[in-house]
């Protein structure tokens, strides 16, 4: 069964066109039905109306500037992402923290990919934090991961693909995060495959246990 993916994203969406190109190219089993920004120049919104999917443009400044809480934007948020249905929330380069306000309408919904090995640099500069450790000789290698978004927590859950990223001696910030970028596009594409393969292979499981207790009661 095709997948319904709802991306959100703040920014160039890089990553969502890795996965409008392998939607294209098949090897993705999934159609994008929603793509939402919080900031209204995101280069991504383009990609996405250029590829005919429905865009979103939900900033938080109305509801700062109104005294409202993030939890009423994340709970608006929620509403407008759950009236497209999603089997999968996709946050590729949203630069927006979630709270339980929207955590808790899809549990184990929603996908994070962040340009970081487990554990390692949560937050908005994990590729200079990583370029910076190695300057430092305090890491090798960094990398990327896809991850599900039970909770709070910033950049963490159980993790659902991982792909190491080298650093090299000749690399600027530039070339590592040009090499990341690649990376995560591969990765991200990799791994949404992988749980709605996994999704489905959870939905046979369920219909041959059926079967077998009809068996038993035969
Ligand atoms: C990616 O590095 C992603 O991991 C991070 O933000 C970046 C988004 O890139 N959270 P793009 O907008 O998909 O090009």
């Amino acid at each position: 069964m095709t997948a319904r993916l709802v991306v959100l994203i703040s920014g160039n969406g890089s990553n969502l066109q890795a996965l409008i190109d392998a939607i294209r190219m098949k090897v993705l089993d999934a159609e994008i039905v929603l793509v939402v920004s919080n900031r209204k120049d995101a280069f991504g919104l383009v990609r996405a109306e250029k590829a005919g999917i429905p865009t979103h443009y939900m900033p938080l400044k109305p509801y700062t500037a109104a005294g409202r809480t993030r939890a009423d934007y994340d709970a608006d948020l929620a509403q407008i992402v759950g009236e497209a249905a999603p089997d999968w929330v996709v946050l590729a380069g949203w630069m927006h923290i979630l709270s339980s306000a929207f955590l808790d309408r899809f549990p184990y919904r929603v996908v994070n990919l962040h340009p970081a090995l487990p554990g390692k640099f949560p937050g908005a500069h994990a590729i200079e934090e990583a370029f910076a450790a190695f300057q430092h000789g305090e890491i090798k290698q960094t990398g990327c991961m896809v991850h599900l978004v039970p909770d709070e927590a910033v950049d963490a859950g159980p993790v659902i693909g991982v792909a190491e990223v080298p650093i090299y001696r000749t690399d600027t910030l530039e070339t590592l995060a040009n090499r990341m970028h690649q990376a995560e596009h591969k990765l991200l594409v990799q791994s949404l495959q992988r749980l709605i393969v996994g999704d489905e292979e959870v939905s046979d499981d369920d219909y041959m246990d059926e079967d077998d207790d009809e068996e038993a009661f035969a």
